[in-house]
């Protein structure tokens, strides 16, 4: 997708002495008292404020924290906690501005965090008032905020139609690389893990999936659906028995193309093997069964040791990975295995992996592999979005500015 690139803008010096207005995504998760208890996205988000910082920008940057009501500021909605955790990365005091929409006094050299923008009246609707009052307060407007670039909102729409230059920063940019390597044009075979309790949360994502992936590992609630999709008894397992036709369809989906290009192996693969339990709970006791021996009063709580050790190999040939979900209830320690062996095959894989989704950083978390990820997201819905094939809002305004 062809965007304007702040990174170019500054390499350049067209950032030289301009008001660069900042919409990052700061949205981090807080304890009860306020403290960050996780600030991944505040340090994301440090590079493009550097970069702005050493062009000669006077520099503006803003983000949504929760959902508040518009119009009703409430100590809790403060971006203050940020603020403070942000001066600590930068090494420089960070103010933090209220009631900025009608003006900001900022310096070149200097940078200022505007107060929660999902507060000012119009943000959600993406009003145009809104908009055009936030695009007159800079010359060049950069969108940073890969977790939130699938809503079309003043901060993250309407400000890049009005603003002088509209571009992305080198989060979003970086993402838009890692996702056109992964998806776009990928080195074969790609894999795609989707895994999760419910399929009609993500049947779209395996829908769109299907036309692309050689292999298609479902987990979870997701994997309960597809084994009764291909006959298996699941017992009291989660699934969705009204989706069992939707799985198959997947799955017949995924065959015909492999028919199509001589390729058997592209598929859904099904469990062989399955841990189950007779109750949800972390000292429930794990059985390890083949997946045609499921009793009706077992819940199937992780894949079994062969099945991990299949969809291992297959993710260390793969080219490419894509990851979202965990495969078994890896909070568990005895429903952990599944997770942890992908998680590990991933680490020792050599092909381009990139994971997103909350649940999905928890595990890489666990089991230590950051680094050996090729690009973990920021993003939850918007990855997900993504991965359903979808051009999120942010970027088709960037590209339509870009094209000019
Ligand atoms: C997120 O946490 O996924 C993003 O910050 C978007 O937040 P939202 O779902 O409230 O728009």
């Amino acid at each position: 997708m062809n965007v304007i690139r702040f990174s170019d803008l500054c390499t350049n010096g067209q950032a030289a002495g301009r008001r660069v207005f900042i919409r990052a995504d700061l949205n981090v998760p807080q304890a009860d008292d306020g403290s960050i208890t996780e600030d991944t996205r505040i340090r994301a988000s440090v590079p493009c404020i550097q970069m702005a910082l050493a062009a000669g920008a006077a520099v503006m940057v803003t983000s949504h924290l929760g959902r508040p009501v518009e119009g009703q500021f409430k100590p809790e909605d403060s971006l203050a906690p940020v603020a403070k955790r942000l001066g600590e990365l930068l090494g420089r005091e960070v103010p933090l501005v209220s009631h900025w929409v009608d003006g900001v006094t900022v310096a070149p050299g200097q940078v200022v965090l505007l107060e929660n923008c999902r507060v000012n009246p119009g943000e959600k609707k993406n009003n145009e008032q809104l908009a055009r009052k936030m695009a007159a307060l800079c010359d060049i407007y950069v969108n940073d905020a890969f977790g939130t670039a699938h809503r079309a909102e003043g901060t993250t729409y309407g400000i890049a139609q009005f603003a002088p230059i509209a571009c992305a920063g080198p989060l979003l940019a970086a993402e838009i690389d890692a996702i056109g390597k992964a998806l776009a044009n990928p080195k074969r075979p790609l894999v795609a893990i989707v895994a999760g309790s419910k399929v009609s949360t993500k049947l779209t994502i395996l829908k769109s999936l299907s036309q692309n992936v050689d292999q298609l590992i479902v987990g979870g609630g997701i994997a309960n659906t597809f084994m009764l999709a291909a006959g298996l008894n699941i017992g009291k397992s989660l699934a969705e028995p009204d989706l069992v036709d939707q799985a198959k369809a997947v799955i017949e989906a995924m065959k015909a193309r492999g028919e199509k290009l001589g390729d058997p192996s592209i598929a859904v693969p099904i469990p062989t093997d399955v841990v189950t339990a007779k109750t949800f709970s972390a000292d429930a006791v794990a059985t390890v069964k083949k997946a045609t021996e499921v009793a009706d009063d077992d819940l199937i709580l992780d894949i079994g040791p062969e099945t991990a050790a299949r969809f291992a190999a297959q993710l260390k040939q793969a080219g490419t990975i894509v990851w979202n979900g965990p495969v078994g209830v890896f909070e568990f320690a005895a429903f952990e295995n599944g997770t942890q062996v992908i998680a590990q095959a991933i680490a020792e894989s050599s092909a381009f992996s990139i994971a997103g989704g909350g649940d999905t950083l928890a595990a890489i978390a666990k089991y230590g592999i950051e680094q050996q990820v090729g690009y973990i997201s920021t993003g939850g819905g918007a990855f997900l979005e993504i991965l359903e094939g979808k051009t999120l809002p942010a970027f088709e305004i960037l590209a339509k500015r870009a094209a000019g």
